[in-house]
């Protein structure tokens, strides 16, 4: 019996983790974590008994203990990261945006697997995060499909062999659109992914490219592939997760239906591969698999994240920084869909020029929290 702590629960990788562990036989909850929804994580709880849990309401903490008496402890507020940090045999990493960060650190205290689907610690502080994991001797899967697709495909290569990694992106909702018609359109419109069921935050990503940017930075992080060899192109199907380009000329793919539940199983059970009984992709009845160019001048957070990871230091923090906070402007109708990479690309320009390498989580946060200080009344986020 393996034991498994899930941390952003409630959301929507969590809720695929949890579906997988209500029906494996071979893993146990033990810590739930989630923020504010207490109804969805009520059900949780009933469902999969975790010895702990965790949110950040004091007042939802002592509700859930007093209710559900089999509760060892429900940690709340500041104590959270230390429920991350309590032993398991996996952690899912799957709070979203930068607070995530946090949590996927605690977790190297305590866990022997990591199953990180929050991509925002690779992008904030992965060379130092990747060393403490290594040094802790933790292992690191990654949970976002495209870099679970890329671990997949490059196992049992030799790294001469490997020329590029090859990113899908669907292409989000606004794929074709020109600049005029992205100027215009709204959070509704923005929020509606064609092929995933996403969070807020990612699928605003997805609708900019930022995620694919976010992504291109991960995978350099994960992989040590410098900027230039990872390639991206549009398959707005979600069919190949993602592609590793051979130095022979062969293109290696991994192939799945788009759920979550995949990648998740896979950092659960490697090297096995369970039964689970879902994600039988039926090959006769996808119709076309299609593939284009990405369009950078309708997108430019992609060429954007590709100038952040080539300018290094901390202009992925700004890059990352920058977006979350535009996101949020712009679900709150402050700014346009098309403000959000002119955000990002002011402030790398602003930055551009900063040599300075963060050498602690510590100091990522510090700088993090700076850079917040510095764009924050632009945002008109006071
Ligand atoms: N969704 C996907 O298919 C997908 C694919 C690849 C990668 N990812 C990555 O996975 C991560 C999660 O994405 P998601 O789409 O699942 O997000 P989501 O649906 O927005 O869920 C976020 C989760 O984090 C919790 N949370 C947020 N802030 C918190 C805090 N300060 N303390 C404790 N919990 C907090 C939320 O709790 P409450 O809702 O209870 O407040 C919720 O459980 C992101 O980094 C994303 O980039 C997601």
């Amino acid at each position: 019996m393996q034991t498994v702590s899930l941390c952003g629960s409630t959301g929507s990788i969590g809720q695929s983790a949890c579906r997988i562990l209500g029906q494996a036989q071979h893993l146990t909850c033990k810590t739930l974590i989630f923020g504010r929804n207490e109804a969805k994580a009520r059900e949780q709880i009933a469902l999969l008994r975790p010895s702990y849990a965790g949110c950040l309401e004091k007042e939802t903490a002592l509700r859930i203990k007093r209710e559900f008496s089999f509760l060892k402890e429900v940690f709340y507020g500041e104590g959270l990261t230390e429920a991350a940090s309590l032993p398991s045999d996996i952690f899912v990493s799957a709070v979203s945006g930068s607070a995530g960060t946090a949590f996927s650190f605690a977790a190297l205290k305590g866990a022997r697997r990591l199953a990180l689907a929050n991509k925002e610690t690779l992008v904030m502080a992965g060379q130092i995060f990747m060393k403490e994991a290594l040094q802790r001797g933790v292992s690191v899967y990654p949970v976002d499909s495209e870099h679970n697709a890329l671990y997949q495909c490059l196992q049992g290569e030799e790294r001469e062999n490997v020329e590029s990694l090859v990113l899908t992106a669907s292409g989000g909702p606004f794929r074709g659109f020109g600049a005029e018609e992205l100027a215009r359109v709204t959070p509704a419109q923005a929020l509606k992914h064609p092929t995933w069921s996403m969070g807020k935050k990612i699928t605003i990503d997805s609708a900019t490219m930022a995620n694919k940017g976010l992504e291109i930075i991960e995978a350099s992080c994960l992989f040590s592939f410098p900027e230039e060899r990872i390639e991206v192109v549009v398959h707005p199907q979600s069919i190949i997760h993602s592609m590793v380009r051979m130095r022979d000329g062969s293109l290696k793919a991994l192939l799945g239906e788009p759920d979550m539940r995949l990648p998740l199983a896979y950092a659960f059970d490697y090297p096995r591969r369970e039964r689970y009984g879902w994600g039988h992709c039926d090959l006769t009845r996808l119709g076309p698999l299609t593939f284009e160019a990405p369009d950078e001048k309708a997108f430019p957070a992609l060429p954007l994240a590709r100038a952040a990871l080539h300018g290094g230091g901390i202009l992925p923090l700004v890059y990352n920084r920058v977006n979350e906070e535009a996101v949020k402007a712009f679900l709150a109708g402050k700014i346009p869909f098309t403000g959000i990479a002119g955000s990002i690309e002011r402030y790398l320009g602003e930055y551009s020029g900063n040599n300075r390498i963060p050498g602690s989580v510590e100091e990522v946060e510090e700088t993090d929290k700076e850079i917040y200080q510095r764009i924050r009344n632009d945002l008109e986020l006071t």
